[in-house]
């Protein structure tokens, strides 16, 4: 399949289009921005066999000129850090939703598919069972707000202009090349370096974690044989509460329980969340990654490949550390 893949330089992206490359043989155009988010080295190992183009989802020529000769548009594009959200909306709003409609537009005047990547985050929190498609949306911070309305956007152009698009919301996933702001890198490389593991609040918030390959496989396969105009949720196996993430990862780095250390919890803090992927598994998907596998290999990863992260932990990512928990790192 021809595919435009925006955002492939980012965690989840990245590894799609590894994916998309090895199992399926696609002719791959990835169009990114390139943020603190966005690495060419997310992409080491493949960028010679696709098409790269630094650049704006938010851009119409840019996604123009991306989109001539593509099947379909898988939008991963996104600012996706709950906390960065919080302190600066702003560009939430133009990449979340205005660049998810410059890419629908693109999509319907070129007569292109269209796969929207989503977050259980737009359901907001639930104390017991599981949201399913049809759960009301009910996001709580500005990022799953701006998730929502590219969502609301997405269903439009379907139900108004009949472009064939899919939505995929995964749940929280984890793995490599997953930028150190999120939860289980952060406490790997801290853990890793001794230093301390910030736990927000009483840690006891539940996250049904996914591995990334599972979700990129997921996301093809809705991609492949979704229905046009409907919404797949794609969730982990496994639901975890954070404090219990951090002690396994303190486990398997060889780390102290002491480096733990509570701190302020996030305003809104969503306490639960946990989908109902029976829709997307009765077209054959399901996740295939236990929480305990996937994580041995996210540590590994991280301990094996110093080279990807090393470079990370200066610079703009010190700054944001410094700024949020109000502390350096060590190291
Ligand atoms: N990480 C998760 O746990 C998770 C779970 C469910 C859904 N999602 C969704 O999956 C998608 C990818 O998430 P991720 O964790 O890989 O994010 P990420 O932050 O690692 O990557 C985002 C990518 O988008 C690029 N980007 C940002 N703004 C852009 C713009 N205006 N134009 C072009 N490119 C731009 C960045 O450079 C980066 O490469 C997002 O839409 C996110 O909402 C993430």
């Amino acid at each position: 399949m021809k595919l435009l893949v925006c955002g492939g330089a980012g965690f989840i992206g990245s590894n799609f289009v590894r994916q998309r490359l090895r199992e399926h043989g696609d002719e791959i155009t990835v169009l990114d921005k390139l943020t603190y988010a966005g690495r060419r080295e997310n992409l080491h190992d493949v960028l010679d066999e696709i098409r790269f183009v630094h650049g704006a989802i938010e851009d119409p020529a840019a996604v123009a000129h991306c989109a001539t000769a593509a099947e379909a548009i898988v939008n991963f594009a996104a600012e996706t850090h709950v906390d960065r959200s919080i302190t600066g909306p702003e560009a939430f709003i133009v990449t979340n939703m205005q660049g998810t409609h410059v890419l629908l537009q693109t999509a319907r005047d070129s007569g292109l598919r269209y796969v929207q990547v989503s977050t259980d985050e737009v359901y907001g929190s639930i104390e017991s069972g599981s949201f399913t498609e049809a759960s009301p949306l009910a996001p709580s911070s500005p990022y799953s707000a701006t998730k929502t309305g590219a969502d609301l956007l997405v269903s439009s152009y379907f139900h108004t202009y009949g472009l064939p698009t899919v939505i995929c919301r995964g749940s929280n996933n984890y793995g490599p090349y997953q930028y150190p702001e999120k939860l289980i890198p952060l406490m790997v490389l801290n853990a890793l370096a001794g230093d301390h593991l910030p736990v927000y609040g009483d840690g006891r918030q539940v996250r049904n974690w996914l591995f990334v390959e599972d979700f990129a496989r997921g996301i093809g396969h809705a991609l492949e044989h979704g229905q046009p105009g409907e919404v797949y949720n794609c969730g982990g196996p496994d639901e975890c509460e954070n404090i219990d993430v951090v002690r396994r990862i303190v486990e398997l780095t060889g780390a102290e329980e002491s480096q733990i250390e509570y701190v302020t919890d996030r305003p809104g803090h969503d306490r639960r969340y946990s989908l109902s992927c029976e829709k997307l598994g009765r077209l054959g998907w399901r996740a295939c990654t236990s929480f305990d596998e996937g994580l041995e290999r996210t540590v590994n990863w991280y301990r094996e490949n110093i080279w990807w992260w090393e470079p990370i932990r200066t610079g703009e990512y010190l700054d944001y550390y410094k700024r949020h928990y109000g502390r350096a790192l060590k190291g």
